[in-house]
Parts: C-alpha cells; structure tokens; sequence
C-alpha cells in the first residue's frame, strides 16, 4: 500500500491589521517569541523591550470560512523623533512563509500605517538575506548595522511608493 503525504491546510485568506484583541496580541507576542527566541535564537527567552512600550503591533491573520483563525504573521511600527519611524520583528509563521503575500502584506501596512500618522522616514534594520526582498519591495540599502552582534543592513522605504492612494 502507498500512503500519499497528506499537506496540512494553510488558509491563503490572510488579512492584514493593528492587533487590537487581546488574542490578537497575545498571539504576536507568541509568535515573535516562536521566531526569534525559538527559531532564529536572538533573544533566550522572550524578545519583548521598552519598544514594545511604545511601538504599534500589526499582525496578518488568516481567516477560515471568513471568520479569524490565526496570528500568521507579525511586525511592529514606533516613532523615534520628528516624522522618523521605524519598523521591526517581522515575521511569517514558518508554515505560511514564501508565498509571496505575508511578508510583503506586513511590510506594506508598516509603512503606510506610519504614513498615515505623519511619518518622513521609515527605516528598519533587515537581515542580510533578506535585503533582495526589501528590494522587491522599494527600499533601499543606506548604510550598516549591527543588531544582537549579527551583521544588518540598514534599509530605507521610499515613501512615494507606499503613499499611493492614501488620502
Ligand atoms: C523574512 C520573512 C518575514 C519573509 O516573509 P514571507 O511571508 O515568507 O515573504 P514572501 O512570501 O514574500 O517570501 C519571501 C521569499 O519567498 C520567495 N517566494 C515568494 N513567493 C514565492 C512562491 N510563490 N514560490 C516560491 N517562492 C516564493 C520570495 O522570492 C522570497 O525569496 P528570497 O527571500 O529568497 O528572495 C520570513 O522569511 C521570516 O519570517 N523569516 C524569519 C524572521 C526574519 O528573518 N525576519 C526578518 C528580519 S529582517
């Protein structure tokens, strides 16, 4: 007998927004700790600091029958003077990752939720590997970084792109 690997569902109805339920920023803290503590090791135990004071959680959620299920993805937005803001601790959940919505999904709702509450300048310090998709998705490379002793690059959104269509 051939048994024939059965792939898990991945709902591809995935939205994107400010996690403002409790279980929504629950779950992104569980996921942020998925990720950095468990997966990449940056932090032992639990990446939360005094950013998370201050900074905004977004979350990508995917959604069942239309009704919510999960906390797929993750990212956090914070001001850091005039009309500066940055973006960090963007992540997919390892079992949605690479198809081409998440990541992008995330990274657009960054920029454009610090767009519209007045942002000049969004920067974020990206892994090495992933400055191409940065690239894809209109930032640029402004200088280096180095963050939890790995080497970074520090990228820049051009803005004129996010604005689009924003009042
Ligand atoms: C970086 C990260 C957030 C990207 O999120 P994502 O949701 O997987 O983003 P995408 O779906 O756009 O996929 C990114 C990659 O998949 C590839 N991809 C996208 N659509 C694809 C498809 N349909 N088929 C195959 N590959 C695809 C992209 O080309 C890209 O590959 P590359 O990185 O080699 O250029 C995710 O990989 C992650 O959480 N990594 C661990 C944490 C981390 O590194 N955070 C970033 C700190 S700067």
């Amino acid at each position: 007998m051939i048994l024939e690997a059965v792939v898990p569902f991945r709902s591809r109805d995935v939205g994107f927004k400010l996690a403002l339920e409790d279980w929504e920023v629950a779950s992104y803290y569980r996921l942020r700790r998925r990720i950095f503590c468990d997966e990449q090791r940056l932090f032992p135990a639990d990446d939360r600091d005094t950013v998370d004071d201050r900074a905004l959680p977004i979350v990508a959620v995917s959604r069942v029958a239309g009704i919510p299920d999960d906390v797929v993805g993750v990212v956090r937005v914070w001001q850091e003077g005039a009309g500066l803001w940055w973006g960090g601790r963007l992540g997919t959940h390892p079992e949605h990752r690479r198809n081409g919505t998440i990541g992008p999904g995330l990274v657009r709702l960054a920029v454009r939720t610090a767009c519209r509450r007045g942002c000049s300048r969004f920067r974020a310090t990206v892994q090495l590997p992933n400055v191409p998709l940065f690239e894809r998705l209109h930032w640029r490379a402004i200088g280096d970084a180095r963050v939890c002793d790995i080497p970074h690059a520090l990228m820049e959104a051009d803005l004129d792109h996010y604005r689009a269509g924003l009042p």
